[in-house]
């Protein structure tokens, strides 16, 4: 089999980057490790930059969106037992983000990608790739137990943290860089209205705690936990009762509980690598790094990636230049590692750090009065929270 573009990995980044590909007539097939079932069975984020709507928007794939999608001009920090609204819209010129589900947004892709009759491997076992440092890449799998090759001109490594693409590259070829935050987070989905209609962040002495929501009916809240723990320990009620117990009196006394649909720990990890290319060979999405989830960077910037990669791409088959792929690196890598400054931050400010104590506390404290009661610091927080220009 022969295409242009080799996609590794089906989620939001590979998906997003052969869409954009497709509508401007330029062949990918996308090589995946598990079935489409599973790759929609996951729970992940779900707030979408603006720019990342717009993404969606060239794609194609926004109709479901615009109809479902929440947008949400604001976020609401808690600490010290007291609720405090940062006024997103007022603080970027009328900028939201909208709350939508990665699942959903997925789903919108996967959908798109069927219906114009692309194609994707499902079950791709064995992924290898070879030849990217030359002018001829080849991609090597198995598909039902029988060996298959792809070639193309290009390899969009868009497999995520665990994937093949990155481990490909030789070790003296790659740097990175790597943070492991001392604890995690347990997630819980259930079908009951929101507490709040915007998000609320919580900094409180047993732990940072997010609520958030997938729609009007459907929320989604965390809690911070021990890195090791099992989710499998936590019974609902446990969880209820201690969310509650993290939350301001009015909120907690709003809190409406019900049976889980879905909980688990993801532990929180800040890393990049560096560059992006090896010849013929490109990083974008987890592949290349990870956030920890405070502040709902990773999936926006999966899509910041795929909108340099597919420009540089879509430039490249259109008229043969190689500015953009030649630029691709440095310019990922720039809103890259800001996002990862905030996200750090965000992170930094909000969970209770073992190791720091009651002097750390404070500072958070501080450092969190600060924000609420500035207009400068507020409007930095709102103009990363919205997301930074491309
Ligand atoms: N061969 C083929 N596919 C692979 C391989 C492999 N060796 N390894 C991993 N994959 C697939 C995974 O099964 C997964 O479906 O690559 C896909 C990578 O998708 P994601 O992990 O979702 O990463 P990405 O598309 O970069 O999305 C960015 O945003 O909210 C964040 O971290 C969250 O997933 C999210 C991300
Ligand atoms: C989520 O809804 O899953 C979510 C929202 C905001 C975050 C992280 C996760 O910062």
């Amino acid at each position: 089999m022969r295409t242009q573009v080799a996609i590794i990995g089906a989620g939001p980044a590979g998906l997003l980057l052969g869409q954009l590909l497709h509508n401007q007539g330029i062949e990918a097939v996308i090589l995946e490790r598990r079935s489409a079932d599973y790759v929609l069975g996951r729970i992940r984020a779900g707030v979408l930059e603006s720019g990342t709507v717009e993404l969606l928007a060239r794609a194609g794939c926004d109709d479901r969106l615009r109809q479902e999608g929440l947008p949400h001009g604001g976020i609401n920090l808690c600490f010290g037992g007291r609720r405090h609204r940062i006024d997103l819209a007022a603080l970027t010129g009328g900028k939201h983000v909208t709350v939508y589900g990665q699942t959903e947004m997925t789903r919108d892709l996967m959908e798109a990608r069927s219906a114009c009759g692309a194609k994707t491997v499902y079950e791709a076992a064995g992924v290898h790739l070879e030849g990217f440092q030359g002018t001829r890449p080849v991609v090597h799998y198995l598909k039902d137990g029988i060996a298959q090759t792809l070639e193309c001109e290009f390899i969009a490594g868009c497999d995520g943290y665990y994937g093949v693409s990155r481990q490909s590259v030789p070790e003296r070829a790659i740097e990175t860089f790597e943070r492991i935050y001392p604890f995690g987070w347990l997630g819980l989905l259930a079908d009951v209205p929101p507490v709040n209609d915007e998000l609320i962040y919580v900094n409180h002495a047993k732990g940072f705690a997010l609520c958030s929501m997938r729609s009007n009916t459907r929320s989604r809240y965390y809690l911070q936990c021990p890195a090791e723990e099992k989710a499998e320990t936590w019974s609902d009620d446990q969880f209820w009762d201690e969310l509650r117990g993290r939350l301001d009196p009015e909120a907690a006394e709003r809190l409406t509980t019900g049976p889980s649909l879905e909980k688990s720990v993801a532990r929180l990890r800040s890393f990049v690598a560096e560059p992006l290319r090896f010849g013929r060979l490109f990083l974008a999405g987890d592949a290349a790094h990870i956030v920890p989830p405070t502040g709902a960077k990773g999936l926006n910037l999966a899509a910041s990636d795929i909108r340099y990669l597919s420009e540089a791409l879509i430039e490249y088959f259109s008229g043969g230049s190689t500015a953009g792929l030649d630029a691709y690196s440095s310019r990922a890598l720039a809103r890259i590692w800001k996002a990862e400054r905030f996200s750090w931050w965000m992170t930094s400010m909000l969970h209770r750090f073992p190791e720091v104590g009651p002097f750390g506390h404070r500072i958070q404290l501080a450092e969190l009065e600060y924000l609420v009661s500035s207009e400068a610091a507020s409007a930095s927080l709102a103009e990363n929270y919205v997301g930074l220009p491309y």
